[in-house]
Order: C-alpha cells, then sequence, then structure tokens
C-alpha cells in the first residue's frame, strides 16, 4: 500500500535536508521535485524550447552534475510558471507518489496539486534571511564566489515569482503542518517531521 508524504516550503527552508532524513527514516522513496524544474531550466539556458525541454525530460537529466548553481535555479523558477511545463511533469510525480514503497516529495505544489490527498502534509519554512544564510553556507562550500546580499535578493526573487504565479502557486495545503526551521537544529526539525508522519501512520 502506498503511504504519501508532501513536503513543501521557499527556497532552502530545509525541506531537502528534512526529506532525505525521513525518507531514510521510514524507508520511502524520495523525490526532489525541484530537480525536475531545474533540469528543464538548465536546458532552456542552452537553448531548447521550455515546453519541449519539460516533455522530453529523461531520468539521466536529474543526474547532470550541474543542477545546483544560482543561474538555474533561476531558470528552473521561470520555467515553473509555464503551465505546459507543469503538466509535462505532473504524471511522473504522481506515479513516483503511489509506489508500494512509500514516498516522499519535496517542492512547491506537492500538497495543493501534485498528491492533494497524501497522507501527510508538511509546509517547512523560515525566515528569508536564515534560508539566504544557509544557501550562502552551501554555495561556498562548493567554492562559488558569490555574497549573502546577492544570495539573499534571488532568494525573495525565487520567492516571488514562485509565491505569486498563477498556476500552482507556493503556498501551504489547508492541512499542512508547518515547520518553521529559522529557529531549530537540523535534529529538531527532522524530529518534528518524524513525529507528525508517525501520528499520520498510528
Ligand atoms: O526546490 P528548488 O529550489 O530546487 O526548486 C527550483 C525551482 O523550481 C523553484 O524556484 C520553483 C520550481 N519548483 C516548482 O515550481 N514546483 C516544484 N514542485 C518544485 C520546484
Amino acid at each position: 500500500m502506498s503511504f504519501c508524504v508532501a513536503i513543501d516550503g521557499p527556497a532552502a527552508a530545509g525541506k531537502g535536508t528534512i526529506s532525505k532524513a525521513v525518507a531514510a527514516h521510514f524507508g520511502f522513496a524520495h523525490l526532489d521535485t525541484g530537480l525536475l524544474y531545474r533540469a528543464v531550466g538548465a536546458k532552456v539556458l542552452l537553448g531548447m524550447d521550455p515546453a519541449m525541454a519539460a516533455s522530453s525530460l529523461r531520468p539521466d537529466d536529474l543526474a547532470a552534475t550541474d543542477l545546483r548553481t544560482p543561474e538555474v535555479a533561476q531558470s528552473a523558477s521561470r520555467v515553473a510558471v509555464i503551465p505546459e511545463v507543469r503538466a509535462a511533469l505532473v504524471r511522473f510525480q504522481q506515479e513516483f507518489a503511489a509506489q508500494d514503497t512509500g514516498a516522499v516529495l519535496d517542492g512547491r505544489d506537492i500538497g495543493t496539486v501534485i498528491c492533494p490527498d497524501a497522507d501527510v502534509k508538511l509546509f517547512v519554512t523560515a525566515s528569508a534571511e536564515v534560508r539566504a544564510n544557509r544557501r550562502f553556507d552551501e554555495l561556498s562550500a562548493k567554492g562559488m564566489a558569490v555574497t549573502k546580499a546577492q544570495v539573499l535578493a534571488d532568494v525573495k526573487e525565487r520567492d516571488a515569482r514562485d509565491t505569486d504565479r498563477a498556476e500552482a502557486p507556493l503556498r501551504p495545503a489547508k492541512d499542512a503542518v508547518l515547520i518553521d526551521t529559522s529557529d531549530l537544529s537540523i535534529k529538531d526539525a527532522v524530529a518534528a517531521a518524524i513525529a507528525a508522519i508517525s501520528k499520520a501512520q498510528a
């Protein structure tokens, strides 16, 4: 029987870390749906048509090494407003969510559009400053030359575009459990997520 956990929230709120920990704890498969949009965004940066890039996406494209750059993130956020792009990615995500092992999907619209009947919905958030600092540390550790001010501006720009778009905007599902990670350690944020899921399983 399938069991689906939907984890949504803005950029760098901790969704990825929490999703991986939850997947490992419960033995669920994990899909970072941002990677789908990043893979499409990367193809568009190379000159491909967005709808074409989304409809021809293959699992191999998600393994491309250069999807975690700020340029690709911005391109992903831009292609994500296009209804044809979103529509082309729905089936893959819903099939992933229906796996017998149980699944955790993280993104922006999982609890609202992709899996509106998910067994558990979490909305993971944090202040823009905290998120930008985390993303800055991540990018700096990878040797990328970025400033905190640039990263904060980048995060805010993506937040605004992801939240204000007409199609599947970023917002908590009505029945989502909110986890604000601004003042939480990773351990405590993961524990809060595991507690919410365990409660739904009981
Ligand atoms: O989670 P991320 O930062 O890797 O996502 C990159 C962009 O992709 C994000 O700014 C908006 C888009 N996205 C989306 O629109 N819907 C999703 N389910 C996941 C990501």
